[in-house]
Formats: structure tokens, C-alpha cells, sequence
């Protein structure tokens, strides 16, 4: 008797506080879901392979590289990219004003990237040191700045996010 392969699975996920329930392909990156099922593009595209983070999103509170998962093993996460990082579409969130006002970004291709793993850390660490800071997004790779004011626009992030939640970051 043939053994019929599975080709798709339903998932339900909630993005950005909207839940969806879709049928996928089995081997479709959570990376393409996002982008193309979904329609958010701010999640970006790079080395498809875990090196470059500029994939990275959160799935449950945790930084992940969507490239390297599927979307099925997302059914049921509660996911945030980029576009659900401020208070109401089209606003900007502290760490994104930071990254503006430190002039963080040139090409912004990492940028969001560099925003989740950065929203993720001062989730876990509301003072992070320079050299914590370092760490955090040294698998994020910018080809343009130099990181100097990624840095620094991290660190007056953690200030800017403690001033609006005073009690974030549990270590
Ligand atoms: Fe996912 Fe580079 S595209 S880490
Ligand atoms: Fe261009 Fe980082 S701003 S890659």
C-alpha cells in the first residue's frame, strides 16, 4: 500500500496580536510565511542559512532566525516582527527611535533585525553593559555602520524602555 507523504499542515499563529490560521507547506520556512503568506516584508531575507540575523524575530519571547525553522513548528506561538515592535502601526517604538536619533541605520537592512534581538536583550537584561550589548547582536551582522552607534542606540534604549517600564528586565 503507497504511504501518502504529508504536503501541508494547518497552523494557527498569532503575529503581532492577529491571530491566523493557514494551511502550509511542510517545508516552508517560517522566514517565507511571514513574508509571503502573511505580507509583513520588514523581516528580511539575507543568508537563508543562520549566519547573518536578519531574519530574526521573536517567537514566544525568544529571538529566534526564522530562516532556519519551519512554519509548522509555529502553530500555536505567539510571534513579533518588526512591524508589531511599536505601540500602533505606523509608530515607532523606544528602540526605534533610539536607533533613529543615534543614527543607527544606513542601508537598514539588518536594522530589523538588530531591533528584535535588541528588544529581546533588554527584555532579559534592562542595564546592559557595552560588552553585553556586544554580544547580544554579535550574530547580527551590519555591513554598514561599524556597530559603534548600534551600540549606542541600544544602551539609550534600555534607558528610554526603563523610563516607560520601570519594572522590565528580570535577571
Ligand atoms: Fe536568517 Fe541570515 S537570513 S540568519
Ligand atoms: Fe546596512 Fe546594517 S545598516 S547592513
Amino acid at each position: 500500500m503507497a504511504i501518502e507523504a504529508t504536503t501541508h499542515e494547518r497552523i494557527s499563529v498569532t503575529i503581532n496580536g492577529v491571530t491566523y490560521d493557514k494551511e502550509v507547506p511542510v517545508r516552508m520556512h517560517l522566514v517565507d510565511f511571514i513574508r509571503q503568506e502573511i505580507g509583513l516584508t520588514g523581516t528580511h531575507v539575507g543568508c537563508e542559512q543562520g549566519v547573518c540575523g536578519a531574519c530574526t524575530i521573536e517567537v514566544n519571547g525568544e529571538a529566534v532566525r526564522s530562516c532556519l525553522m519551519f512554519a509548522v513548528q509555529v502553530d500555536g506561538a505567539q510571534i513579533t516582527t518588526i512591524e508589531g515592535v511599536g505601540p500602533a502601526p505606523g509608530q515607532l517604538g523606544p528602540i526605534q527611535e533610539s536607533f533613529r536619533d543615534h543614527h543607527a541605520l544606513q542601508c537598514g537592512f539588518c536594522t530589523p533585525g538588530m531591533v528584535i534581538t535588541a528588544k529581546s536583550l533588554l527584555e532579559f537584561n534592562a542595564s546592559p553593559s557595552e560588552d553585553e550589548i556586544r554580544e547580544a547582536i554579535s550574530g547580527n551582522i551590519c555591513r554598514c555602520t561599524g556597530y559603534k552607534n548600534i551600540v549606542a542606540a541600544v544602551g539609550d534604549a534600555a534607558e528610554r524602555v526603563r523610563v516607560i517600564q520601570p519594572s522590565n528586565g528580570h535577571r
